[in-house]
């Protein structure tokens, strides 16, 4: 069965009775529109961890230009309808109000690697993801959150801010499935 949970706080209680009774936890954070390469990692988390969460979040901050937010795929049944199928044991679906009560105030900057590539034309960009996915992390409390390989460069600021800030979860990076149709 597939719980769905709709604020932070909410699922800070139910981790807190799982982890009273030892359970482990996997996390796998999406923004939606999901496709294969996120089912196998929520395969993999299934694989490795008692229970597998999985949030569904559109991160505003992390975009830069409020068009492609606006046209961001929402295909939240669908999601949810492909998660039940995996046998994902819970999905969390904060809102915006609830993730950033300070407005965006708070963010995470790396002053490193976030600026060249990607981030050298999607100026903000990595600022966005790592402050979402600090906030991620410190609510799942999992033992280990799951990010494709693909995105490259966004693993390896998310495995060095784990490392900056002492956090305790483990970051494990797949090898993501493509899509049949090479994408
Ligand atoms: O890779 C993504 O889908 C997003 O950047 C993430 C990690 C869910 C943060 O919003």
């Amino acid at each position: 069965m597939t719980t769905i949970v709709e604020t932070p706080s909410a699922w800070r209680g139910e981790r807190l009775a799982q982890t009273q009774t030892g359970l482990t936890l996997g996390f796998v954070p999406t923004m939606g529109a999901l496709h294969e390469g996120h089912l196998s990692l929520v395969r993999r988390s299934r694989a490795e961890n008692a229970l597998t969460l999985v949030s569904i979040f559109v991160n505003p901050t992390q975009f830069d230009d409020s068009a492609d937010l606006a046209q961001y795929p929402r295909t939240l049944e669908r999601d949810l309808s492909m998660l039940r199928e995996e046998g994902t044991d819970f999905v969390l679906l904060p809102r915006e109000a609830a993730l950033y009560p300070d407005g965006y105030r708070y963010r995470v900057t790396e002053a490193g690697l976030s600026t060249a590539l990607e981030g050298a034309h999607r100026p903000g960009h990595f600022d966005g993801v790592l402050t979402v996915v600090l906030k991620l992390l410190h609510i799942a409390s999992a033992d280990r959150a799951y990010f494709g390989e693909k995105d490259w460069q966004q693993l390896t600021l998310v495995r060095g801010m784990v490392d900056a800030f002492f956090l305790p979860t483990t970051i494990v990076g797949c090898a993501t499935v493509r899509e049949s149709d090479g994408l």
